[in-house]
């Protein structure tokens, strides 16, 4: 049997595990304070920030190709910007504060117009004070359609988060800022939920071929996954395809790294496990019934997107980004990045400081390359379509997730996926590689985002 574009779509409007709609353009994106149930329904309501009051917001879905025109309208009692994460996008359209546009101060709008050139699995979240909004529930799925998918009969999108709830399950704000988070893995939650729900259930059939989309939207957890009571295979990282690999054992998804899973429903009790925290069963997925007698056997490798692949390794511009910084991570001092400082009507800080006064007075705990902080000067400024090495080097204690905007890039190494996120473990060194062919200043920055607001961002351009 062979499904049609048309029993896709319809399967999926019929889940209808969030909102989900055709984005008629332009929309009004409009974030602000909400209330969502993320505690089990015998506990209280959390009060959130959302896109249109929901967490995750709205679902933005796009045929490949098309343009994405949204309007943020911002309801926040503090200025904002959207991201929109993983996508190859009009520089001018990248949403970081004070890099690539003003904040969006309460009350005020701004239109954002964009085209998807790939097809895939990307989000969308705000990019002033990240480390807070994400945290209050900021973040959206953004799905970018293949024109010819291979077959599956349902698309689910899973939006994984890690709350810090109190006891009555209300965000822990007196933890916000807290440089104890800062300095170490981040800020990590006690309470999981996928698409904003306490372990939801999404009822399933016998031999039913599904899409899955995971996403990392956690500030800083590193979530360890397990998918049982399927047979899955992985068919793309950050929203670039993969030749399909199947999925045995857990499968690691950083902060902001998304994984997209096509998934015959094979055993008795299938249900998605963060497999590092006790066994906790995030979602299940009820069998009712049977969608066919056998499993599909077709093929599910998705097709390829226009990304630029053929690395120039011979004469590559080269760079470095070390991390310095953070707990036991032996930093003494550092300079203060300054990058902005005029624009935000401060005076930029010549000089090294001690640790201790980056701290104190800055809330600044690390540093690439010697600099916390944005640096006024860019890491490197490439010549369009010039192959980029970067050796990532992390001698500290703590894990890092290092996002490179506007261009996805892959390790040097046989095989190796291209990604927007790379996970850098304790002591590791990567060296990744990309063509820097989107003109702009783009941000690098660690995706944990406490460590992102201690002081590990810094930017490149391409001219
Ligand atoms: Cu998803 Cu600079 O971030
Ligand atoms: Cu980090």
């Amino acid at each position: 049997m062979r499904l049609t574009r048309r029993d896709t779509l319809i399967g999926g409007a019929a889940l209808a595990a969030m909102p989900r709609m055709a984005f008629a353009t332009p929309r009004v994106l409009e974030p602000k304070p909400g209330m969502a149930q993320l505690a089990p329904a015998e506990r209280p309501e959390t009060a959130i920030w959302g896109y249109d009051g929901l967490v995750p917001g709205p679902e933005i879905r796009v045929a490949q190709g098309a343009r994405v025109e949204a309007v943020l309208a911002n309801g926040l009692p503090q200025p904002t910007t959207i991201h929109w994460h993983g996508i190859r996008i009009d520089n001018a359209m990248d949403g970081v504060a004070a890099l690539t546009q003003d904040p969006v101060p309460s009350g005020e709008r701004f239109e954002y117009d964009f085209a998807a050139p790939d097809a895939g699995t990307f989000w969308y979240h705000p990019h002033n004070r990240t480390w807070e909004q994400m945290a209050r529930g900021l973040y959206g799925p953004l799905i970018v359609e293949e024109a010819e998918p291979p077959a599956y009969d349902r698309d689910i999108v899973l939006m994984l988060d890690d709350w810090r709830l109190d006891e009555d399950a209300a965000i822990d704000e007196a933890s916000f800022g807290s440089l104890r988070d800062w300095s170490h893995a981040g800020r990590l939650g006690n309470w999981p939920t996928v698409n904003g729900a306490p372990q939801p259930d999404y009822p399933v059939k016998r031999n039913e071929r599904l899409r899955l989309r995971l996403i990392n939207a956690a500030n800083a957890s590193v979530l360890v996954l397990r998918l049982d009571g399927m047979d899955a295979q992985i068919v793309a990282y950050d929203g670039m395809p993969v030749p399909p690999t199947p999925l045995e054992g857990t499968v690691t998804l950083a902060p902001a790294q998304r994984i997209d899973l096509i998934a015959d429903v094979a055993g008795e009790e299938p249900g998605l496990w963060l497999a590092g925290r006790e066994n906790f069963r995030a979602c299940g997925f009820p069998v009712e019934g049977a969608a066919r007698a056998k499993p599909l056997t077709d093929a599910v490798a998705l097709p390829a997107n226009p990304l630029p692949t053929g690395l120039d390794m011979d004469d590559p511009m080269r760079a470095t980004v070390e991390v310095n910084g953070g707990a036991m991570g032996g930093m003494t001092e550092a300079r203060i990045g300054g990058f902005g400082a005029s624009y935000r009507g401060e005076e930029p800080v010549e000089g090294v400081l001690p640790l201790r006064t980056l701290a104190r007075e800055y809330d600044l705990v690390w540093a690439l390359n010697g600099v916390a902080g944005m640096p006024v000067e860019p890491l490197f400024n490439a010549e369009r379509g010039r192959t980029v090495a970067v050796k990532l080097v992390n001698g500290g204690r703590w894990p890092h997730a290092m996002h490179f905007h506007g261009h996805h890039f892959r390790e040097t190494k046989e095989d190796a996926p291209w990604r927007d996120t790379i996970l850098l473990g304790p002591q590791e060194t990567k060296e990744v590689a990309f063509i820097a062919d989107n003109p702009g200043r783009w941000m690098l920055h660690c995706h944990m985002l406490e460590h992102q607001a201690g002081g590990m961002g810094t930017w490149f351009e391409v001219s």
